[in-house]
């Protein structure tokens, strides 16, 4: 019991069970009633979030006396103050059995989830006041409101029946990493600022870098090195314009209307967006076509032509994307032919396997990053596929001083026995924002905690179930698998009767709508070629072979009310 500060004796504790269905409030601090162990079945079937969270006593229930104390009725004299040990001690742990709960009725009853949120746009501003409190409320209230009114707002991205775009996968060491990183709060932004958490992120990226088997160069033993950034789109904005700065130099900043890039109409949309911002001419994109003939890689004859034309123009090519794993189809774009191109032209070619990058810590899948040897920067998202919860975007450059050169500020406000250039690294100086989280406790954690083999396997159950989805798929004549799977990632449609593609795309747009509209499962979609795809993308953390195979039957049994003369 920590709660004397707080209230008259029955607040908030932790040395009791949350919702264990005491009703008294006084020798067992939490909860009342039913519980927070119910709570999110709550929103579901009507119940309370339980009287948990203390008996309108102990953390404050919402009122301010006289003086300016808030921390509950007994709290006379004593100010509440942002950041208190015990009371953090106290909700600390009610919050960690709220979320633990939370993933545990993710599992156990499914059915009061549906994984798509079901609301409608503006649900949220009928349910909350128009303005702040004056005065502080319980948790009971603030959990209780979460369970009824956020909760349904949610679209579970951890269920067992998330298959959608790509997974934000989570861990219990991402949580916690994040959670330490929360309560430290520090703001690395130069060396100074916190040596442990730049130095433990110049370490961390290095081990990474070698579980990819990346070479040395991309290693900060050199002048390369890795950084995380917040997401994919940073990490591709800041080496556009590290690439745009290091070209700029050489031919002359008025040249800026005649620079170009290559990437293809498969690129991450970050893609068109970094260019923007670095001021390259929409004009001067270039998304080279591709088809289902290399499964919606780049192909790298078309590369070729592209420069050769731009260079007899008078353009100047300085930028490849070449990405493994595309967010529409997982396609991978040949890095071995790419990168020899891009050397033998002398353009910056950077590797965006923001999804499929995870997957190359296996050695089965490290040769889809073959050829990374010729490029320059390759990013990754560990929140998409490494269980680092998000965001952790690490990316790698073989040439660190592009990046600084392009990005470092140094106000007089930040020379504060600042060591000279090469003596420490300054992170400010290899992204766009000054401030930063410590994002390397994280990644340093789910490395320790679960260890390279155990990350192998999670990665490779998820590619197991895909080829389990992929099987179904294969077997049932109605349906057709659309690209070769490579990860975790099916593409799958109805598919045409008679060559009718417009019925065709009609059908499974409505198949998506019906089997989403469930809320068993979610799954999402793409175009290809003209083509209305569906994705199902295996990678949520509590996902099982049974949660595969209940998805498929669920899909399967909305697909037979497009049975037409036996077809489908
Ligand atoms: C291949 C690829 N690149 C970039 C991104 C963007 O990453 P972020 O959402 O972290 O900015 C994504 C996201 O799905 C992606 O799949």
């Amino acid at each position: 019991m920590h709660d004397r500060e707080y209230g008259n004796g029955n607040g908030i504790g932790h040395d009791n069970a949350i919702g264990k269905g005491h009703s008294n409030g006084n020798s067992h601090p939490i909860g009342n009633g039913n519980g927070i162990s119910n709570f999110l079945n709550g929103f579901a079937n009507g119940n309370d979030i339980g009287n948990g969270l203390g008996n309108g006593h102990g953390m404050g229930n919402g009122h301010s006396n006289d003086n300016g104390n808030v921390n509950g009725n007994g709290a006379k004299g004593k100010k509440m103050k942002p950041m208190e040990s015990e009371v953090l001690r106290e909700q600390g742990h009610i919050m960690v059995d709220f979320i633990a709960d939370y993933y545990k009725n993710l599992e156990d009853s499914p059915q009061d989830f549906p994984v798509l949120s079901q609301v409608q746009p503006g649900y949220l501003r009928d349910m909350l006041p128009d303005s702040a409190p004056d005065h502080p409320e319980t948790l009971k209230e603030l959990l209780d409101d979460v369970s009824k009114k956020i909760i349904p707002g949610i679209t579970h991205w951890q269920s067992p029946g998330y298959f959608a775009y790509y997974a934000s996968s989570t861990s219990v060491a991402g949580f916690l990493g994040e959670m330490l990183n929360a309560g430290l709060s520090v703001v690395g932004f130069t060396w100074l600022t916190s040596p442990a958490a730049t130095e433990l992120e110049v370490i961390v990226l290095d081990w990474l870098a070698k579980l990819l088997q990346l070479p040395n160069d991309f290693l900060s033993t050199g002048n390369g090195g890795g950084v995380i950034q917040g997401t994919g789109c940073e990490a591709v904005l800041v080496v556009v314009l590290a690439a745009r700065d290091k070209i700029l130099k050489k031919v002359g900043k008025t040249s800026l209307p005649r620079l170009v890039v290559y990437a293809t109409d498969q690129t991450h949309s970050s893609f068109r967006k970094a260019c923007l911002i670095a001021g390259v001419h929409e004009e001067n994109i270039r998304l080279l076509k591709t088809d289902a003939s290399t499964n919606y890689g780049m192909p790298p004859e078309s590369l070729e032509e592209a420069i050769s034309s731009d260079l007899a123009h008078g353009f100047i090519p300085f930028f490849i994307l070449a990405t493994v794993g595309t967010t529409s189809s997982a396609a991978v774009d040949p890095l071995v032919p790419l990168g020899k191109t891009a050397k033998s032209y002398g353009i910056w070619m950077h590797v965006d396997a923001a999804y499929a990058g995870s997957a190359c810590i296996c050695p089965e899948f490290r040769k889809f990053i073959d050829g990374i040897e010729n490029a320059d920067s390759m990013n990754i998202n560990a929140h998409k596929w490494l269980f680092a919860n998000q965001t952790c975007s690490p990316l790698w450059v073989k040439d660190k001083y592009s990046l600084i050169d392009a990005l470092k500020t140094n106000p007089e406000y930040l020379e504060y026995k600042v060591p000279k250039r090469d003596e420490v690294v300054n992170f400010k100086d290899w992204q766009i924002s000054l401030s930063r989280r410590f994002r390397s406790l994280k990644l340093w954690m789910v490395l320790r905690l679960y260890g390279s083999e155990n990350l192998r396997d999670f990665i490779r159950d998820h590619v197991n179930l895909a080829k389990k989805f992929e099987d179904y798929v294969a077997q049932d004549q109605r349906f057709e698998v659309v690209t070769t799977r490579y990860f975790s990632l099916v593409c799958f449609r109805l598919a045409p009767v008679g060559g009718d593609e417009d019925t065709c795309n009609e059908h499974n747009r409505e198949l998506l709508a019906t089997v989403n509209s469930t809320g068993k499962i979610f799954i999402s979609h793409t175009a290809l070629s003209g083509k209305f795809i569906l994705r199902f993308a295996v990678g949520a953390p509590l996902t099982e072979e049974r949660h595969v195979t209940e998805a498929w039957q669920t899909i399967k049994k909305l697909a037979s009310k497009f049975n037409r003369n036996g077809n489908y």
